[in-house]
């Protein structure tokens, strides 16, 4: 069993990423390695992982006063009423600062799970056992933890909060649809954009085997990600700055999906890659990326076969509702939108600020094909 090891050490917290195939198999030993002890787990299962690895996972813990929470994963349920509902458990159960909370399951579960735990008695031990390849590849790595705000919105209440330990197993992606690894691979794609050509090539070249899940180039395309956003996050921990560059092809990719309502017809990854796509177009337009490196990413999207463009979802009488949300973006704290853009692979440019008026002109060409 190979297994790979990241070593995240931010300012007030360091802790270990590893990730392999089978690796659950390994927890006794890398409990010992990481000197992390307990003699409690309250552990939080996504149902959707399957009772295989569910069963799995429980049995490597069996050996500890445990607690098993089932937990059904949905934005609706990343709420102060799970929150609640969690606490009660612990404190029904005396939990201590010295047990330990385990998430496994997606990013939902692990957000909800991560806030839980900083907040329980200011912060109590936590693993997080990530199950989706997004989880893999982003949500797990940085300490952002949070819910979702009934009546606001998305992830408006939230800690930063470092866990003791993160586990990514290849092995909990084989259950996983063709939509979840998307999504997965839209955040493994915009890492290496924003990084170098090192991993864009890499991607380029062995795309079809990392959406098939082949050893070894999908831990490989898991640990390259998680390493991009481990640099990024350990110099900007709470998003004053630097943190901002992932958000390439989010701007547009969160008004793609919010103008689709949230809808299974686009999900968080397609709009991604959507975003991404819009975002090097944009950057074409401006002369910030020559056509060479434009049409080599482009034609890479192209590969990849998820048959995502522009046209096929939205008219011109949706570009007012695009721009609704892109100025909305939780992340915009100005009148202009502010975008990131692309000049080079590897070469991202913070804080470009365009007016609605430049929005809405190079929306118009793009849905007149023009
Ligand atoms: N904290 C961060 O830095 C960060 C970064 C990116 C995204 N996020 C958050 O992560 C969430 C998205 O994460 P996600 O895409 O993992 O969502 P998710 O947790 O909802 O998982 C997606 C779906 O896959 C299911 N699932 C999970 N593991 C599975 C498995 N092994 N096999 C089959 N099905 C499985 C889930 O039940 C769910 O239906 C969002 O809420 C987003 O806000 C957080």
């Amino acid at each position: 069993m190979k297994m790979k090891k990241i070593k995240i050490n931010t300012k007030d917290s360091k802790y270990n990423i590893y990730i392999g195939k089978n690796i659950i198999n390994n927890i006794p030993n890398i409990l010992k390695k990481e000197k992390i002890y307990f003699k409690k787990c309250f552990l939080v299962i996504d149902s959707n992982i399957g009772k295989k690895n569910s069963n799995f996972v429980k049995s490597k813990f069996k050996k500890y006063d445990n607690i098993i929470y089932n937990y059904k994963s949905s934005e609706k349920n990343k709420s102060f009423e799970y929150v609640n509902d969690i606490l009660n458990k612990l404190l029904h159960n005396n939990f201590s600062r010295n047990d330990c909370v385990i998430s496994i399951g997606g990013g939902i579960t692990g957000d909800l799970v991560g806030f839980v735990s900083s907040i329980y008695k200011r912060g109590i031990k936590f693993i997080n056992i990530p199950t989706t390849l997004l989880s893999q590849v982003d949500a797990s790595v940085g300490g952002k933890t949070g819910i979702n705000h009934k009546i606001y919105g998305k992830n408006l209440v939230g800690t930063f909060y470092q866990p003791n330990l993160v586990i990514s197993d290849i092995l909990f992606l084989d259950t996983l649809s063709k939509k979840e690894i998307i999504c997965g691979y839209a955040e493994i794609l915009k890492h290496s954009l924003i990084s170098s050509r090192e991993n864009f090539n890499f991607l380029n070249k062995n795309f079809d085997k990392i959406l098939s899940l082949n050893e070894p180039f999908i831990t490989k395309a898991i640990f390259e990600s998680c390493i991009v956003k481990k640099k990024i996050v350990q110099r900007d921990v709470k998003e004053k700055n630097l943190r901002k560059i992932l958000n390439l092809g989010h701007t547009f990719g969160h008004a793609y999906e919010a103008t689709c309502g949230f809808k299974k017809k686009l999900n968080h990854g397609e709009g991604v890659i959507l975003g991404i796509k819009t975002a090097l177009k944009f950057s074409l337009q401006r002369k910030l990326i020559n056509i060479k490196t434009y049409s080599k990413i482009l034609n890479h999207v192209k590969n990849l076969n998820f048959g995502l463009n522009l046209r096929n979802f939205f008219k011109i009488k949706d570009i007012n509702k695009l721009i609704y949300y892109m100025k909305n973006d939780k992340k915009n704290n100005s009148k202009m939108i502010n975008l990131i853009l692309l000049k080079d692979i590897g070469n991202p440019i913070l804080d470009n600020l365009y007016s609605e008026s430049d929005l809405k002109k190079f929306f118009k060409r793009e849905l007149l094909n023009i």
